[in-house]
């Protein structure tokens, strides 16, 4: 009996309905020859610590943990990587030996999309991040792994800038502003909208002065249609205004290869389900 056929894994979120995650990780099987069998699992956050213990019990394999669960699940996690750790979040799960281990490939998702995809260098750029909250904390690590000239971060609420700039101050200098205080004398190569703002209020937008006509401008979040953050950014003379499609792919390819042990390539997936901007 071969017991890799139809492996088990799945995605936890509330809600969960609308993730892509199923149809990427099936393109990714069919690519690599994988048996793999993905479920789409709505899980609210009193049910979450017992969905996971469910679904190890019955041979899940491995899980992608969405929004709003990447903080909490931590807690109900036997082993956490290091990455998974500073991020003070896991967005994959790895069920094997009885045993839950916990990583995130957020961050490695976003620096593929930005080098591999876009060839950004990250060395010796300004970089902004707009937004305080886990998903900031979540790409700082590696952004400043990769040798940045700077990092400034920016919120509506400052301290929470500062504590995370504290945080990470051991790896390297972090600046902070409130968000609408940014003075308009500096200009940024890279603007990275990391709030939740047009989620939650579909109308904010951000009046910043610091984009420049070879900014590039990267919105974390991925819908249908470019955000708010991305037009605003193009009608400021940004070079290239994206959302975060890219990255939603490249961190499911790292969790695929966590599990498989074998990575997809990105490309032809990329450009069959980016989206019209
Ligand atoms: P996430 O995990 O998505 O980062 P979060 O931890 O709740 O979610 O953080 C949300 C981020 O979006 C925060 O930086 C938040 O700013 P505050 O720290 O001041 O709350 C930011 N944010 C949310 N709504 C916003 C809005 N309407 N305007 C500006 N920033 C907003």
């Amino acid at each position: 009996m071969n017991h890799h056929t139809n492996d088990l894994y799945g995605i936890m979120g509330d809600p969960v309905a609308h993730s892509k995650s199923p149809e990427i990780h099936s393109l990714f099987a069919q690519q690599t020859a994988q048996n793999i069998r993905y479920e789409l699992i709505h899980v609210t956050a009193e049910s979450l610590e017992n969905a996971i213990n469910e679904f190890k019990n019955k041979g899940g394999k491995g899980l992608n943990i969405t929004l709003p669960h990447k903080t909490k699940v931590i807690n109900f996690i036997d082993e956490i990587t290091e990455r998974a750790r500073v991020a003070g979040a896991a967005n994959t799960l790895i069920l094997k030996n009885n045993k839950i281990y916990g990583d995130n490939t957020d961050g490695i998702g976003l620096m593929n999309d930005l080098t591999n995809n876009y060839k950004f260098k990250i060395t010796s750029v300004k970089i902004l991040i707009l937004g305080a909250g886990g998903a900031s904390r979540g790409i700082i690590q590696p952004l400043l792994k990769a040798n940045p000239t700077s990092i400034t971060i920016a919120n509506r609420t400052l301290s929470r800038a500062e504590e995370l700039a504290d945080h990470f101050s051991s790896m390297g200098k972090i600046s902070t502003f409130q968000i609408d205080n940014i003075p308009e004398t500096e200009k940024y190569d890279l603007i990275i909208n990391a709030t939740s703002a047009e989620t939650i209020n579909l109308n904010r937008t951000f009046k910043i002065n610091n984009i420049n006509d070879t900014t590039f401008c990267y919105d974390l979040s991925y819908g249908r249609k470019l955000s708010a953050f991305n037009q605003f950014c193009l009608k400021e003379g940004a070079s290239l205004s994206i959302n975060g499609w890219g990255m939603l792919i490249e961190q499911a390819a790292e969790s695929f290869y966590l599990w498989r042990g074998i990575r997809p390539t990105t490309n032809e997936i990329l450009q069959k389900l980016r989206q019209p901007s």
